[in-house]
């Protein structure tokens, strides 16, 4: 069995601003494996990768990430209030994918479809990662399972996966009659008996969130889970002491 591998959540968030180039940067410097990202969509159709559809928990900013421009949004500190990050931004997904290419990363890119739809951001994300040649080192996720439906039309070839919080039954024969290659299932819906083994052995790749303790580091890391934390130093120790 092969031990799983590690994304950095929104960067290396543990550490430095969530879903900022400086914590992009850091998850590569710490060895992880890959890292998680969420899209939004700009007033003026550009994609930007922050958390929230507001912009108020991670900038000095206010209001809804669509209704402002990219250059108003560029003009926002992103340092989460986090000591010495003062120039840390909100980059656009192409920043992100620029770095993560340069590092050798995987990309794990979840569209923010959940809450606001964003037409066309499916579009336009596919979009920029054929343009930077980056296909085969991405997985696309959603909570909207139907924006992974639109990106598997868009790209019968894109890995995707579903990104669930509450337990769905039979989630592992669901992805597979879709097309879908991936399972990214909160950490406590795996700590129900008998669930991860059913993911394991579905042969879909499993992707655990957010798993940030060494006892759970361990546990799935060892089993071949990925998992995505906020703390890929911390993951990289215990998957070393692994053997
Ligand atoms: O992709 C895993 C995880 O990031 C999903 O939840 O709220 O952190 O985007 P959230
Ligand atoms: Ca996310």
């Amino acid at each position: 069995m092969s031990i799983g591998k590690i994304f950095a959540h929104r960067g290396a968030s543990a550490c430095a601003p969530e879903n900022t180039l400086p914590a992009f940067a850091l998850a590569a410097r710490q060895g992880a494996d890959g890292i998680e990202l969420d899209v939004h969509l700009t007033k003026d159709g550009e994609l930007v990768v922050i958390h929230d559809e507001t912009l108020e928990r991670t900038t000095n900013g206010a209001g809804l990430v669509g209704d402002h421009t990219l250059a108003e949004l560029q003009t926002l500190r992103a340092d989460n209030g986090m000591p010495g990050f003062a120039d840390a931004r909100i980059p656009t997904l192409r920043q992100v994918l620029e770095l993560a290419a340069g590092a050798g990363l995987l990309i794990n890119i979840e569209l923010k479809t959940g809450v606001l739809l964003y037409p066309g951001i499916e579009q336009k994300t596919l979009a920029l990662v054929a343009e930077l040649g980056l296909q085969r080192r991405v997985i696309y996720s959603s909570f909207n399972h139907y924006t992974i439906a639109q990106v598997r039309r868009l790209d019968p070839q894109a890995e995707t996966a579903y990104l669930f919080s509450d337990i769905i039954c039979d989630v592992e024969a669901y992805a597979a009659a879709r097309g879908v290659r991936g399972l990214h299932p909160a950490l406590y819906a795996v700590k129900m008996p008998g669930l991860l083994d059913a993911y394991l052995q579905s042969g879909l790749a499993v992707r655990v969130w957010t798993v940030n303790e060494e006892p759970d580091l361990r546990a799935l890391l060892a089993r071949g889970a990925d998992v995505i934390t906020n703390d890929p130093a911390r993951a990289r120790a215990v998957r070393a002491a692994l053997g």
